[in-house]
């Protein structure tokens, strides 16, 4: 019997939590700026939901899906995606018809899919990800997207690549399923025998096939762009028009269908290549939904939404070197010698009550191993107590950023925290103040410079 962390999952711990908690920080702070609420939903949900949702023609319920039947005879699955449960939610409370619409919901957790696992994709991953739900405007699709870019943007993403295509509505659709299926009846022998399924179960889901050997058919087939109906057509270039307005750059893919079964209209994705030359497939991901809100027992009202893979995120960000560096602490305290471990506990406790992060080191009386632990923990000062210290009430708090040292006495401890930290961010004010004021006088240079010409 072994222990191992389960194939496809992993244990995201300190550094990495602590960036996790930092991208989705982030994630929230923007959602908050588009007016998104959040939305905690269960993770387990009847295996319908999904079925219904995000379709029987899909990988994910015909092969992915974690299911099981629980001890009620009921079929259960693990949530492979979060839309469906959001939808769900915002049927059951009712806020599709009492609440003002579109609703806006923003959540994040755990999503579990049985996938092979490899570079960026796991079978347990977590999702970042957002929904307007109520509202026909092609508009929220370019909102969606806007918040997508902005929030790439804030984590330092350079050269986005943002890829767009329409699946058109629901005639378009039909129409174009036909002639896949009038093409693809004509190469099906040749091809995988997922590639056979789907074209019983839902022809458009052949064009998502990875299959190597199947790609030079696949590059021959009809292209849905020439399948639309005039009003699919103008909502499309609508979405683009506006994004041209905004100044988001993307790129029209015909091929890109999405994996699952619910979209209609937009559909897209946000892909980025890391420096060294890592590509973990999209980071992001969503489009519009014009029947699944009705399809769930909800109103005929239509949404969009996106998600982003915390995983693929973090992984650029390292590969790229822009994460967050390990979280600092105030204080590291070092007892030395034969001191009073109990007094001392009592001014950890005393410094931890006002506010300020703090360790000590209860496992060594050594200067050198408190120094190594404090440098290692990050900490931004060093208390030293030794056993004449105890006996004075006169410690020796050392910066060790800068390595400046000053004698406290023990009753001004957190006096003289609080006015050291104080005195840090007047600097780092005045810093601020200096460079808009530069900013200010090149602006005006600039300005007097245009006036000339
Ligand atoms: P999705 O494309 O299946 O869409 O997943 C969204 C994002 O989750 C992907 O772009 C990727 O970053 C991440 N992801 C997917 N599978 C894995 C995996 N096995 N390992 C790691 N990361 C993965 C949806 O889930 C839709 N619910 C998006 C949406 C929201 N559409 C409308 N609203």
């Amino acid at each position: 019997m072994d222990y191992n962390v389960l194939k496809g999952t992993h244990d995201i711990i300190d550094e990495e939590a602590y960036n996790y908690s930092y991208i989705e920080e982030i994630l929230t702070n923007i959602a908050w700026l588009y007016d998104f609420k959040e939305y905690r939903v269960p993770v387990i949900e009847k295996s319908e939901l999904y079925q219904r949702s995000v379709g029987e023609g899909s990988d994910i319920v015909r092969k992915e899906m974690y299911t099981f039947e629980d001890k009620g005879n009921r079929l259960i699955t693990l949530r492979p995606e979060f839309t469906a449960g959001i939808i769900r939610s915002m049927i059951n409370s009712k806020f599709l018809v009492t609440r003002d619409l579109p609703l806006k919901a923003f959540y994040c957790g755990p999503v579990f899919r049985y996938e092979r696992p490899q570079l960026g994709r796991y079978r347990q991953f977590n999702q970042f990800g957002i929904e307007i739900v109520g509202s026909n405007s092609y508009l929220r699709d370019v909102e969606c997207i806007a918040f997508g870019y902005t929030a790439l943007k804030m984590l330092g993403f350079k050269n986005l690549e943002l890829r767009i295509n329409t699946l058109g509505d629901k005639f378009s659709r039909e129409n174009y399923k036909k002639a896949l299926v009038n093409y693809f009846s004509k190469h099906i022998n040749e091809m995988c025998n997922d590639c056979k399924e789907r074209l019983k179960l839902n022809p458009l889901r052949i064009l998502d096939c990875k299959v190597l050997d199947d790609q030079e058919i696949i590059k021959g087939a009809p292209l849905m762009k020439n399948y639309l109906t005039l009003d699919s057509k103008t909502r499309f270039e609508n979405v683009l028009e506006a994004l041209d307005i905004m100044g988001i750059p993307y790129i029209e893919d015909d091929t890109l269908v999405r994996g699952l079964d619910y979209y209609s209209d937009t559909v897209f994705e946000f892909h980025y290549t890391s420096k060294n030359g890592n590509n973990y497939g999209a980071i992001g991901a969503g489009g519009h939904y014009s029947d699944l809100v009705k399809e769930l027992g909800g109103p005929v009202l239509s949404g969009v939404g996106l998600s982003f893979g915390i995983e693929r995120l973090y992984n650029i960000l390292k590969d790229d070197n822009k994460l967050q560096k390990k979280d600092k602490i105030d204080l590291y305290i070092a007892p030395i010698g034969n001191v009073d471990i109990n007094y001392i506990m009592s001014i950890v406790f005393d410094v931890r009550n006002n506010g300020y992060s703090c360790e000590i080191n209860l496992e060594s009386k050594s200067i050198t191993s408190s120094i190594k632990k404090a440098v290692r923990a990050n900490s931004k000062y060093l208390l030293i107590i030794g056993e004449d210290e105890m006996k004075d009430g006169i410690y020796t708090l050392k910066n060790l950023e800068t390595q400046e040292q000053l004698d406290v006495y023990e009753p001004d401890l957190i006096k003289v925290l609080d006015a050291l930290y104080q005195e840090e961010e007047d600097k780092y004010c005045d810093l601020t103040e200096s460079i808009n004021e530069l900013k200010d006088e090149e602006d005006e240079e600039d300005e007097e410079e245009i006036e000339k010409e």
